[in-house]
């Protein structure tokens, strides 16, 4: 992070984000600025007059055009409702409280259709090559699958075996299953984690899995995995941060 000239004659490049924050919480404050919103910033103490000593002013200089995430669900399951959609968008919709974020979902019983016209990217056709390059696209993968015969579903696969290879490297990953047995969740581990290892992205070290007392029907009732979903949503958002600010380190230095 570069120091910078606080200048408050200077507007700043968007004109809106000036901010005064208390002192004793300035570093606080400063590190929840940059968590919540994804933004590089420079910053001064300032002393205001009016406000006495004990007050400074932070100002955001830049905000990078990363500073809007497209978070993006993907479901596996095959059943509708389905409990593991339900897990994909409680992910999705907590990681969206947390930054500001473009959310979607694909689901793979609507998606089906147009992926399985072909069986390699060029046989697809418009509409599934849109689904694909969404996925290339995003900026968070929520990947969640039922488990079938200890693993993701083959319709999941199949989705991954269009997306090109280099397309996922460095992407934050977040990773959920479902299973019909508590017994089965290190699918998570041996399964999902290793196919996102092939494609080089950074899968989140919290996953979640749901089993079956954590549903009635399709609606998620389980306090332990309501904290998980909220550790794995927030290491998500901390993983994007780290990637974002290294990124932006990056900038400077070229
Ligand atoms: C073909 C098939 C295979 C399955 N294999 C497993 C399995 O190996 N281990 C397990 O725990 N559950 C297994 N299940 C149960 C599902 O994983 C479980 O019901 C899941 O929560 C369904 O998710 P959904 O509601 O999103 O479809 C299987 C279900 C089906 C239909």
């Amino acid at each position: 992070m570069t120091a910078s000239r606080f200048d408050p004659s200077r507007p700043s490049p968007d004109g809106r984000c000036y901010r005064t924050l208390a002192a004793p919480d300035f570093s606080r404050q400063r590190r929840k600025i940059e968590t919540s919103f994804l933004i590089s910033i420079d910053f001064v103490e300032y002393r205001l007059p009016r406000f006495g000593n004990d007050r400074c002013a932070c100002r955001v200089w830049e905000i990078d055009e990363l500073a809007r995430l497209s978070v993006l669900g993907i479901s596996g399951g095959v059943s509708t409702p389905s409990r593991t959609t339900a897990v994909v968008n409680a992910l999705v919709k907590d990681v969206a409280l947390r930054v500001p974020a473009d959310t979607g979902l694909i689901e793979i019983t609507e998606a089906a259709p147009s992926l399985f016209v072909g069986l390699s990217r060029g046989a697809l056709g418009a509409s599934g090559e849109a689904i694909i390059q969404r996925v290339e696209k995003a900026d968070l993968l929520v990947v969640g699958t039922p488990v079938y015969r200890a693993s993701y579903t083959g319709a999941l696969k199949h989705l991954f075996d269009l997306v090109d290879y280099r397309a996922l490297a460095g992407k934050t990953v977040l990773l959920a299953a479902t299973g019909g047995s508590p017994y089965h969740g290190l699918v998570l581990e041996h399964q999902l984690r290793p196919l996102f290892g092939f494609f080089s992205a950074v899968t989140v070290p919290t996953g979640v899995y749901g089993a079956p007392d954590d549903f009635i029907g399709a609606e998620i009732v389980g306090e332990a995995i309501r904290e998980r979903i909220s550790r794995a949503a927030s290491e998500a958002v901390s993983l994007l941060n780290s990637n974002h600010a290294n990124a932006a380190a990056a900038a400077r230095v070229g």
